[in-house]
């Protein structure tokens, strides 16, 4: 197998390198327009804590987004406002490079390569395929199809080792490791095989309390949202179903704002709340006041310094062309050698 140690490295330059050499990390950003705390509390808090240790890469995938029904007119802003948003919530990018998958195009000559390596079976076979052809009905396309082999190339160019993301991209992050290992077997060793890394955060389940927080199922709250926007939304989320009165008690356990707390509020809040909940001293409207509060706190900064972004797209921009050159550089040497090993050029 290959070390994870993006293979550059020529034996008498290891000693003195490795000291200095970390392993890549790759992960994917879906332009979904607004970023939510889900997004927040289970992937980028935990991108933040590994810029140090780790040499970061992140896309915003495009080309991952043109796979289901979208509007051509506003995808520019959808990923404009993904780059700024993880910007201001720490994705610094003096300490990772963040950039848009369509701006290096190597990620779909990759793609194409590693789809005559892959068996139709086990793309077929693919959970979130299964669930997105259901979703979509009417448009059932190739790229959706598809999908898990231009995620495996987005990794593979860059020849990432580790990858963090959520329980529902384990399958495809797998997947990447099979196709490496074909493409290694069949040609030649390259690629590492790419691990995935679960934050541990748990899934942050929406405010409707029963699915996971998207925006498609219009259950969050949003990292820029008005504080006002913000306890309307948080008036309005499923507690413990079983508490219907005021005076019934709560169990905590089983509420998804007590959950919430868990990220915004402090100990001595939460001994207090779960204490109170359960006698029914404390009601749920009061208990979501307090939610708020701290959470338009902790997203104050964030939400001004994504607004100061969106509002002055040029910076974006600019790191986001940053981003493209250097990744272009990368992708282009991954290339030399994948064609090279192939017979290609
Ligand atoms: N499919 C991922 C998601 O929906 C996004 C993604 C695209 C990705 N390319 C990637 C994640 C490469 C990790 C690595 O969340």
């Amino acid at each position: 197998m290959i070390k994870c140690m993006n293979g550059r490295l020529k034996p008498f330059r290891y000693v003195l390198q490795i000291t200095t050499m970390k392993k890549r990390l790759f992960s994917g950003i879906q332009p979904s327009g607004e970023v939510h705390i889900g997004n927040y509390l289970g992937a980028i808090k935990n991108w933040i804590s590994l810029l140090d240790d780790y040499d970061c890469i992140f896309s915003i995938v495009d080309y991952h987004a043109i796979t289901i029904e979208y509007d051509p007119g506003i995808m520019q802003e959808r990923i404009i406002n993904a780059a700024a948003t993880n910007i201001a919530a720490g994705l610094d990018p003096d300490r990772c490079i963040i950039f848009v998958q369509s701006q290096v195009p190597e990620h779909t000559e990759l793609a194409w390569i590693l789809n005559s390596l892959t068996p139709m079976g086990i793309l077929e076979r693919m959970t979130q395929f299964k669930d997105k052809a259901q979703q979509n009905e009417k448009n059932i396309n190739v790229g959706l199809f598809d999908y898990p082999v231009l995620q495996t190339a987005d990794i593979l160019l860059y020849k990432g080792c580790t990858v963090p993301i959520g329980e529902d991209q384990v399958q495809h992050v797998e997947l990447s490791r099979e196709i490496a290992r074909k493409f290694n077997a069949r040609y030649g060793d390259l690629f590492p095989e790419p691990q995935h890394l679960l934050s541990n955060a748990p899934r942050i389940m929406g405010l409707d309390g029963k699915n996971k927080m998207s925006k498609s199922m219009n259950n969050y709250i949003s990292l820029i949202e008005e504080p006002e926007a913000i306890w309307k939304k948080l008036s309005r989320a499923v507690t413990d179903e079983n508490r219907k009165r005021r005076d019934d008690p709560g169990n905590p356990d089983i509420c998804n704002v007590y959950t919430l707390h868990k990220y915004f509020s402090t100990d001595s809040e939460l001994d207090r709340i779960n204490k109170e909940c359960r006698s029914a001293e404390i009601g749920c409207v009061d208990c979501k006041r307090i939610l708020s509060d701290n959470m338009i706190k902790e997203l104050a900064p964030i939400r001004e310094k994504s607004l100061e972004l969106i509002n002055n797209p040029a910076n974006v921009i600019d790191t986001l062309n940053t981003g493209a050159e250097k990744c272009k550089k990368i992708a282009e040497e991954t290339m030399k050698e994948v064609r090279s090993l192939m017979g290609l050029r």
